[in-house]
């Protein structure tokens, strides 16, 4: 349930009454000129105005707009009554949430849809969720409730196959920063990561940071790299990157450290982009799921994600 903000007192009333007034003001103007005028007599006579030859003639409302109105009048009496709107009145309408009744808001109608949805699918994720990964892999039932969790939690980021893209992580290789087991993909979603990969210009200087990114793509195999700058780029390497991604360059699953020696780049390998990220620094962000998803979710979206990268 959640709490609506309320007015003051003064700007309640204030809302109350303008919008009971002009409603009611408009039903006292139906009443006059309907008491001011003869129903069903239409007259040949005019207002007495002429615009470049245009007249009007002075006939009373039709009867079909009159009820018309009356009845929107109704309709939006009987509405401010049942809904919340009309200053802090909260509306006729209850709903029961958690137990307690509760006013009728849009909040609360989307608790109890998704209470009522909770209970229908409950008991159906925690009989997924007891079957281990490896299996529930075979599940096509199971794969098919993954895709959907996938595409309604984390498409937006990773994209629709999963492949990821500049920043975001491909999810189909067999690539891992953390680490691919079950247990481990689990891990990323229960709690979330965040990736510490600290800013070099002030330590390493600007030929620093060249000759280091040409290191770090002789790493990866790139043929384009000058010998002699990755030469002079090797001990400071050695120095200021093994710590967290190996001296041989092939990451350390612990810190979310990249392997630097594949051709598979989350931020991208030319020269450019590796000098950027080394310049800046990078700070990839995964949010935790476990209060979004809760564990029975997770265990059958960790699935689905753990089929993706051994189809591929
Ligand atoms: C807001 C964007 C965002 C959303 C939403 C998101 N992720 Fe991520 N995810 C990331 C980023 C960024 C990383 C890489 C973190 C890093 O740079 O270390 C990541 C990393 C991962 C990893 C670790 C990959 C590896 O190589 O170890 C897995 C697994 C993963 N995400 C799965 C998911 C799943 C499943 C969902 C949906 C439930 C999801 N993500 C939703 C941004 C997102
Ligand atoms: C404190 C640990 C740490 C240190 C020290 C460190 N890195 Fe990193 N590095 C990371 C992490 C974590 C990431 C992943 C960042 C992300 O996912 O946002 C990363 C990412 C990178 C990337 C991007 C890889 C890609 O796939 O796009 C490159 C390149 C890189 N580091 C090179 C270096 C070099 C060169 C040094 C030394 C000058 C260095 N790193 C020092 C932790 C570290």
């Amino acid at each position: 349930m959640t709490e609506t903000a309320e007015f003051s007192s003064f700007w309640s009333w204030w809302v109350i009454a303008i919008t009971l007034g002009s409603i009611f003001g408009c039903v006292w103007l139906l009443w006059v000129t309907r008491k001011s005028q003869k129903f069903d007599s239409e007259t040949e006579e005019t207002m007495g105005h002429s615009f470049d030859g245009i007249e009007e003639y002075d006939n009373p409302l039709p009867q079909w707009w009159m009820w018309m109105f009356l009845a929107t009048i109704v309709f939006g009496l009987v509405y401010l009554a049942l809904y919340p709107g009309l200053g802090n009145f909260k509306g006729l309408l209850t709903l029961e949430v958690d137990g307690k009744t509760v006013p009728w808001t849009q909040e609360n109608q989307w608790a109890v849809e998704v209470a009522e949805d909770e209970k229908l699918y409950a008991p159906l994720y925690a009989e997924l969720a007891a079957i281990p990964v490896e299996e529930l892999i075979t599940n096509d039932r199971a794969m098919k409730m993954g895709q959907r969790l996938f595409a309604n939690n984390c498409q937006v980021c990773h994209g629709a196959a999963g492949r990821g893209s500049l920043g975001f992580p491909n999810l189909t290789d067999n690539d891992w920063l953390y680490g691919g087991t079950p247990e481990k993909i689990k891990e990323t979603l229960h709690q979330g990561r965040i990736a510490a990969m600290p800013a070099w210009e002030a330590i390493l200087g600007s030929q620093g940071i060249v000759e280091v990114a040409h290191y770090v793509r002789q790493m990866s195999g790139q043929e384009t790299v000058d010998a002699e700058l990755a030469a002079a780029g090797a001990p400071k390497f050695a120095a200021n990157c093994a710590a967290c991604h190996g001296a041989d360059g092939t990451g350390m699953q612990l810190l979310g450290a990249p392997n630097l020696t594949d051709s598979i780049w989350l931020y991208g390998g030319t020269q450019n982009m590796v000098e950027m990220t080394l310049r800046n620094g990078r700070a990839g962000v995964m949010p935790a799921f476990q209060e979004k998803l809760g564990d029975d979710r997770i265990h059958i979206v960790a699935a689905y994600v753990y089929s993706l990268s051994r189809n591929n």
